[in-house]
């Protein structure tokens, strides 16, 4: 019988944590980015540097804040990271930009392609390290909600997830080619079963696309070249048209 009160009483409790939880991120929050609950100040978070005189070792990306120190020899004193420690440094995650005026949390100019890649970083650090907390200011609230900026990220990076989604379809369709180049600009295109990145049941032969509005080419490799219907798609000059290999003296 005592088992029985204890077992219910620990089941009440998780139920009203994680209600909590589910009230304070709302349904529309990515499962992979739901940080716990606890809210950490920017200040509270300056003093996880991982130094002698620090609480601990943490850094936050996009206002999640985990617990790096397993991760010390990359984040600690000294460490090749040190400078992502105790702060937000969303922005540097994308631009490679170390300096102090790089270090920020101000993801506001990056492409949906930028952002897929933070993510990606968020992601990563899910599976590597435990979180701990919401950093309160640019994307969580004083009470723990996302905020207007952070609700702004999502959606650009809902936008760089379907257009990679739509260049996946894309190469699936029509696989870049194979290429390689000698050093006087000549080379030569050709395509096979994996090109691309793209495995396939099919080779193909190469072919020029012009891209809309920039004008540039590239190589890409078409199933059946009898039934081309792309206005955009032009063989390469002086290469029979079932060739499966293109020389290229431009
Ligand atoms: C945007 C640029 C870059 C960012 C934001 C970045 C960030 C990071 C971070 C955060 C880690 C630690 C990962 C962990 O917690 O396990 C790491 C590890 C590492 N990075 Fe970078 N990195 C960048 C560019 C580079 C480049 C250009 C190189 C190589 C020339 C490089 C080489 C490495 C290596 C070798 C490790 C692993 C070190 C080890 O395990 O001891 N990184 N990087």
């Amino acid at each position: 019988m005592l088992g029985f009160v204890i077992s219910f009483i620990f089941a009440l409790v998780a139920i009203l944590v994680l209600q909590q939880d589910w009230v304070q991120i709302g349904i529309n929050t990515p499962s992979s980015a739901v940080p716990p609950a606890r809210l950490i100040t920017a200040h509270e978070l300056s003093l996880y540097i991982g130094d002698e005189n620090s609480r601990g070792l943490y850094l936050a990306i996009l206002g999640q804040v985990f617990d790096v120190e397993k991760g010390k020899k990359h984040y600690g004193p000294g460490g090749g990271y040190h400078c992502f420690a105790g702060k937000d440094a969303s922005l540097a995650f994308v631009t490679g930009d170390f300096t102090d005026a790089g270090l920020n949390d101000d993801v506001s100019g990056l492409s949906p392609a930028q952002v897929v890649a933070l993510y990606d970083w968020l992601a990563f650090y899910h599976k590597d390290y435990w979180p701990v907390g919401r950093l309160v200011g640019r994307f969580y609230s004083q009470s723990g909600e996302p905020t207007e900026v952070l609700l702004k990220v999502e959606a650009v990076l809902e936008e760089g997830k379907r257009l990679h989604d739509q260049v996946q379809a894309e190469n699936q369709q029509l696989p870049p080619c194979n290429s390689e180049w000698s050093g006087d600009r000549k080379g030569r295109v050709w395509c096979s079963n994996k090109s691309g990145g793209v495995q396939r049941d099919w080779v193909g032969v190469p072919r020029k696309l012009f891209s809309r509005g920039s004008g540039q080419t590239r190589c890409v490799c078409v199933q059946n070249s009898s039934r081309v219907e792309n206005a955009n798609i032009r063989e390469y000059e002086g290469c029979p048209p079932h060739a499966e290999s293109c020389p290229i003296t431009e």
